[in-house]
């Protein structure tokens, strides 16, 4: 790399920390910069819940907020766990027929219906559709495959089954032999040779989340030449769990050096899938299974979205698909039927910083402190905003530190200003649904339905000697315009 790494400080006395060095703006887009896809903050939808949430006016209005910001409306796949429990009823009159116990319940079973299909071809951004493989019935899932072709214009791929490394023995997919990577692989060979005739080459393949056990790499030569069927590999991420009552951590899911390290095992899932010309996406991912472990509406996890999505790009994910579950029942959702959570504000300021015109992304850290700081080009090259992220966490009581990050070289001038945009909260464990004010630039917060609420200010900073100084609390997110 031709710039020149940070150093930080460990914070002392007054809990402010500087740089040792000044941060050197790249003057053009370095050649390691990477990609980064209009979609790349997309949204995935669990299957039965999909059509209810074409039902909440927020889902619209956050989806177009992130469309506004990047130029380009957000990818969505509608999947998950009930998709592998999901009939297709050609002459069902609702788009999903289930009954569950409790509100809060995902079925064991349901039915689905030509008016599914419907309601996806309504969203704006591509969509991939996933369907059911763990029941064996490929006439099935063939007749709902033809059905969403024929009236989805934004159909981008097709699942043949979600997680298989997680079926259960008696799944009727699972040969005698038992279930293995080899025999999931077999499966999804013969399904995608069986249905590409009458489908074409749509199917988005993998979708693991037991990675690298199971994964895109060891799926690739599996497939042979039928990897010409498949449009696009997923693989599913989620960085901590809370099931079986393991305990999540808060500090360690946005602290920047664990996003890197995390991040990073994708690579290679990435580079298989590129290398055999196919594009690779997190196709499920958020922040704690299991019911979010209490840390999954907060502020802090708003913190890890914005460096989580940039990781992403920076290790070759091309698009991240933040799972949606049960409607009143989900922690980690963006937004519910009330209110509008924490996590969705770091999607609003993540996008802001990618923006309209961002093209290629930089880290200028060296990913191993609590400081990230990233730099975005536009098509031409020049850098346009820069992004800080202080990782040191801060929940709440006691002194707050700060970090100062300097910044020289770009196309800063010797003297005049920029401006700057902040992502705030209380603390690390501020939550919107429990009225903690979470803002963007000092005011902007989302009403219920995910409009655009209050005011968004930047703040001036000024250019001394060619240096921008830039001063970042502990827990907190800026973006500099340059
Ligand atoms: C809907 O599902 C219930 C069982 O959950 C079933 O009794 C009912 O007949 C189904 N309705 C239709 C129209 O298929
Ligand atoms: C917050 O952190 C302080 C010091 O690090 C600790 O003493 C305190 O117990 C923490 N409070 C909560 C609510 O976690």
């Amino acid at each position: 790399m031709s710039y020149i790494g940070m150093f930080l400080t460990i914070a002392i006395a007054l809990g402010i920390s500087l740089a040792a060095g000044a941060v050197v703006i790249p003057t053009t887009a370095p050649a390691s910069a990477a990609n980064v896809d209009k979609a790349l903050l997309s949204v995935s939808f669990e299957f039965f819940a999909f059509p209810g949430y074409t039902a909440i006016e927020s889902t619209a209005n956050c989806l177009a907020n992130i469309a506004t910001l990047r130029g380009a409306p957000p990818a969505v796949r509608i999947g998950g766990t009930t998709q592998d429990r999901a009939t297709y009823n050609p002459s069902l009159s609702t788009a999903v027929n289930y009954t569950v116990a409790n509100a809060g319940d995902a079925p064991d079973t349901l039915t689905y219906g030509p008016s599914f299909f419907t309601l996806a071809a309504q969203m704006k951004g591509d969509v991939t559709v996933g369907l059911n493989r763990r029941l064996n019935n490929q006439a099935n899932t063939l007749a709902a495959a033809l059905q969403a072709k024929q009236v989805m214009p934004n159909l981008l791929s097709i699942e043949l089954g979600n997680e298989p490394e997680f079926y259960a023995s008696g799944s009727p997919i699972i040969p005698g032999g038992g279930w293995n990577p080899a025999a999931d692989g077999a499966s999804q060979k013969a399904w995608f040779t069986s249905l590409a005739p009458s489908l074409g080459n749509i199917f988005q393949a993998a979708v693991y989340l037991q990675i690298p056990t199971w994964s895109t790499a060891g799926l690739v030569p599996m497939l042979g030449s039928a990897i010409n069927f498949v449009k696009t590999f997923s693989g599913h991420s989620y960085p901590q769990s809370a099931c079986g009552g393991a305990s999540t951590n808060l500090q360690s899911l946005l602290s920047h050096s664990s996003i890197v390290s995390y991040t990073s095992r994708f690579r290679s899932e990435a580079n298989a899938a590129h290398n055999a010309g196919k594009r690779y996406f997190l196709g499920e991912t958020n922040s704690a299974t299991c019911g979010g472990g209490g840390i999954s509406p907060t502020f802090g996890a708003a913190l890890w979205i914005v460096d989580y999505a940039l990781q992403a790009a920076i290790n070759g994910i091309e698009r991240q698909y933040f799972h949606q579950g049960t409607i009143g029942n989900c922690q980690y959702c963006w937004w519910g039927r009330f209110t509008v959570g924490a996590p969705f504000y770091g999607v609003a300021f993540v996008s802001e910083f990618l923006g309209t015109d961002g093209t290629k992304l930089a880290m200028l850290d060296d990913g191993t402190s609590a400081v990230a700081v990233y730099a975005i080009f536009d098509s031409a090259g020049r850098p346009v905003r820069l992004l800080v992220y202080n990782s040191n966490f801060f929940n709440g009581s006691g002194t707050r530190s700060s970090t100062v990050v300097s910044f020289t070289g770009g196309n800063l001038p010797t003297s005049g200003s920029r401006t700057l945009k902040r992502l705030t909260a209380p603390s690390a464990m501020s939550r919107v649904d429990q009225g903690e004010a979470v803002t963007i630039g000092g005011g902007g917060t989302f009403d219920s339905t995910c409009r655009n609420a209050g005011t968004q200010t930047r703040e001036t900073i000024s250019i001394s000697n060619g240096d921008l100084s830039v001063t970042v609390r502990a827990s907190e997110s800026v973006i500099v315009y340059l």
